[in-house]
């Protein structure tokens, strides 16, 4: 599935997503959250999945994480052509829930195909949800990265929502960045 997705081009992916009625999600959601962001990006986000905001506007991180990743980003020193963002699932959960594993493994082809058609250098996992979802298992170490199979660099950091909730977080994250410029510049 993961190839046919590729195959189509990033319309059929999208079309795909739109269409996707393989978990319940799709009832509650507004819109489906599908990416934000450059199409050739060195480095590609992965969140959660959307919020109330996202939802209604069907951008990825467009409320108030949001914010905060575009502050991230800017320490982090990106362009808009340098990134992308996207989330593990694509319908947000009922009130912000956790995403369960069924519905983490039924969007999986999604992001795993984003993944490929968007092909980063290095990729950020946003928080243990992502880590979860692209390895299988919790799998990583904050701020300590990893080569996959398929030569990318990949690397977890904390969700931005934690800097609103623990505003130390802040210093740690920009330790966890400053650490790690390498893979991006
Ligand atoms: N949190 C996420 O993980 N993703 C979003 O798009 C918004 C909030």
């Amino acid at each position: 599935m993961i190839q046919e997705l590729i195959n189509g081009g990033f319309e059929h992916i999208e079309k795909e997503i739109r269409q996707c009625a393989n978990c319940s999600l799709h009832e509650g959601a507004t819109n489906p959250v599908i990416m934000k962001g450059s199409r050739d990006p060195k480095v590609l986000f992965i969140g959660e999945a959307p919020g109330k905001t996202e939802d209604m506007t069907g951008i990825p991180f467009s409320g108030r994480a949001g914010k905060k990743l575009d502050e991230m980003i800017e320490y982090m020193d990106l362009s808009d052509k340098d990134y992308a963002v996207i989330n593990v699932l694509k319908c947000r959960p009922p009130n912000n829930r956790k995403p369960r594993k069924t519905e983490v493994e039924q969007c999986k082809p999604f992001l795993m195909a984003q993944i490929e058609f968007l092909d980063p250098k290095v990729i950020i996992l946003l928080g243990n949800t992502a880590d979860e979802a692209f390895w299988g298992r919790k799998n990583m170490q904050w701020g300590v990265p990893v080569v996959d199979e398929d030569g990318r660099n990949i690397l977890k950091i904390y969700h931005p929502a934690a800097m609103i909730y623990q505003r130390s977080r802040i210093e740690e994250q920009k330790e966890l960045i400053d650490k790690n410029r390498n893979l991006w510049e």
